[in-house]
């Protein structure tokens, strides 16, 4: 119960990643506060969790539903990110109206989400940002994400400086099963998964609770702070 009398929120935890997060959370004795915007998603998400979790109804994109959410949630220990929204696709093939919705989801949306956190969070908390393994492994298709997840990172280590005492750190997740890829078919899976093989030191896609390991670790470890920590199954040194 090493989360007992702490308060955890997780925004963009009704899926994937930030659900795993949730459970392992709960697990350790955690007051969990999960958000995002889908009101169907946090139900689904509520059952799951046996209602042993707060949900909350939230649009990184909008300022003004992230300043009611914290002034609701009150004092509070940790603040996981994993909530974004990306488009994928090339330079060619990506516009630039989309690729400003992934900065403006996956960059600007925690960026104010943590400046109107900071009165709330405990001095002695923590951040956990979300960037991807495209910020150290560049692809053909992956131009925005790969300069996207690296300005991530990089506003990661800033913070880190920037509010101290608070911990700062991110987390790099390698192709990892969650809706996110689930919802794209069985057989595009696997087409991403043969392009990806040769990359994949432990062979397989990681689940959701492998990357929730880390996040748990990084709340509970005193010690971390402006880390990168890469759970990509070796994909940044092949
Ligand atoms: N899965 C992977 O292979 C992988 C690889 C590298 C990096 N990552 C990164 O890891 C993080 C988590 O990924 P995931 O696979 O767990 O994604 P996911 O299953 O798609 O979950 C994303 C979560 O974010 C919420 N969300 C999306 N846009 C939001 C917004 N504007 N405001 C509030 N909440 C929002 C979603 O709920 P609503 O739809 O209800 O808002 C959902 O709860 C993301 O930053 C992703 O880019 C994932």
């Amino acid at each position: 119960m090493q989360f007992k009398d702490k308060k955890i929120v997780i925004i963009g935890g009704s899926s994937g990643i930030g659900f795993a997060i949730a459970k392992a959370a709960i697990h350790d004795g955690a007051n969990v506060i999960i958000a995002s915007r889908s009101a169907a998603k946090l139900a689904k998400a509520k059952a799951a969790l046996n209602n042993a979790v707060e949900t909350y109804q939230l649009d990184l994109l909008q300022e003004k539903s992230i300043k009611a959410f914290f002034e609701h949630v009150g004092p509070f220990d940790h603040l996981q990110l994993p909530g974004s929204e990306v488009r994928f696709g090339n330079i060619d093939s990506l516009s630039t109206e989309d690729a400003k919705y992934s900065f403006d989801s996956k960059f600007w949306g925690p960026y104010e989400a943590i400046k109107l956190a900071r009165k709330f969070l405990s001095k002695s908390g923590s951040i956990t940002l979300y960037s991807g393994a495209a910020s150290q492994k560049p692809t053909k298709d992956s131009t925005i994400l790969t300069a996207l997840n690296a300005a991530v990172e990089a506003l990661s280590r800033a913070l880190a400086i920037a509010l101290v005492p608070i911990r700062v750190n991110v987390i790099s997740p390698g192709i990892t099963m969650t809706p996110l890829f689930e919802d794209m078919g069985k057989e595009q899976v696997e087409k991403i998964f043969e392009a990806y093989k040769p990359s994949l030191l432990v062979e397989r896609f990681a689940t959701a609770d492998e990357i929730a390991k880390t996040a748990i670790y990084l709340m509970s470890n005193d010690y971390v702070t402006g880390s990168l920590n890469l759970v990509d199954g070796g994909m940044s040194v092949t």
